[in-house]
């Protein structure tokens, strides 16, 4: 069977809330890991992490302690806790930035607005990179969703939760930023599209 088109896949995309209960294969969540390993990020420093939750436990916990109305998790074959090496961010990016300095590949211009970018990223305290973190791990968690819906799985980016309690019951260290929270699983919903704004809406004169 031949593939999906990336533009079937982001026009066919929801938020999918209510799932079957049937379990996730564990090839299709190898797929949607693969799709996030790919995703583009800054200075390649790659610093998601994942954990993917089957267990009825962990749902129920995540379902009641962690965003207290989202019982989608309930239903949902596994929950991915989607989140940020804050540490590994900034290491990677400190040695990506000396890589580049020594190969010689880039302009004089270049290599200084990178190393700005670094010093920036680099400095304060280590919650002072969460932006950044944050922003590499929603693309890959995009390219996850995508994946999913070529998979015909639904997926649902749940942001409501109490990090430190859900890192606490996982022992997931200060390096770590949870970003999101992703359902995933066999749809038992078709909802058709949500309202967008219009083009002219969002792009500026
Ligand atoms: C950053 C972010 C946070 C979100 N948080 C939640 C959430 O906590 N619970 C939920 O049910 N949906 C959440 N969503 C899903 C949005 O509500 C949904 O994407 C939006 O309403 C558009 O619907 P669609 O995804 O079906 O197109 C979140 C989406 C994003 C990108």
């Amino acid at each position: 069977m031949s593939e999906m088109s990336v533009a079937k896949a982001i026009k066919a995309r929801r938020s999918i809330r209510a799932f079957s209960g049937e379990p996730v294969s564990e090839a299709d969540i190898r797929e949607l890991l693969e799709a996030a390993r790919l995703a583009p990020s800054s200075l390649n420093s790659q610093p998601w992490r994942f954990k993917v939750l089957t267990s009825a436990e962990d749902k129920a916990f995540l379902a009641g302690d962690a965003s207290r109305q989202q019982k989608t998790f309930l239903a949902a074959g596994a929950v991915i806790l989607c989140l940020a090496d804050l540490s590994a961010y900034r290491r990677e990016s400190a040695a990506a930035y000396e890589g580049y300095a020594a190969s010689g590949l880039f302009a004089a211009p270049t290599i200084k607005g990178i190393k700005n970018y670094v010093t920036r990223e680099l400095s304060g305290p280590l919650a002072a990179a969460r932006a950044a973190g944050t922003m590499n791990v929603a693309l890959a968690v995009s390219q996850m969703m995508l994946r999913a819906v070529s998979l015909g799985l639904g997926t649902c980016w749940v942001g409501m939760f109490d990090e430190a309690a859900v890192k606490a019951r996982f022992g997931l260290g200060e390096e770590l930023a949870l970003v999101c929270l992703l359902a995933v699983g066999h749809p038992a919903e078709a909802p058709g599209p949500r309202p967008r704004k219009s083009l002219e809406e969002i792009v500026l004169p």
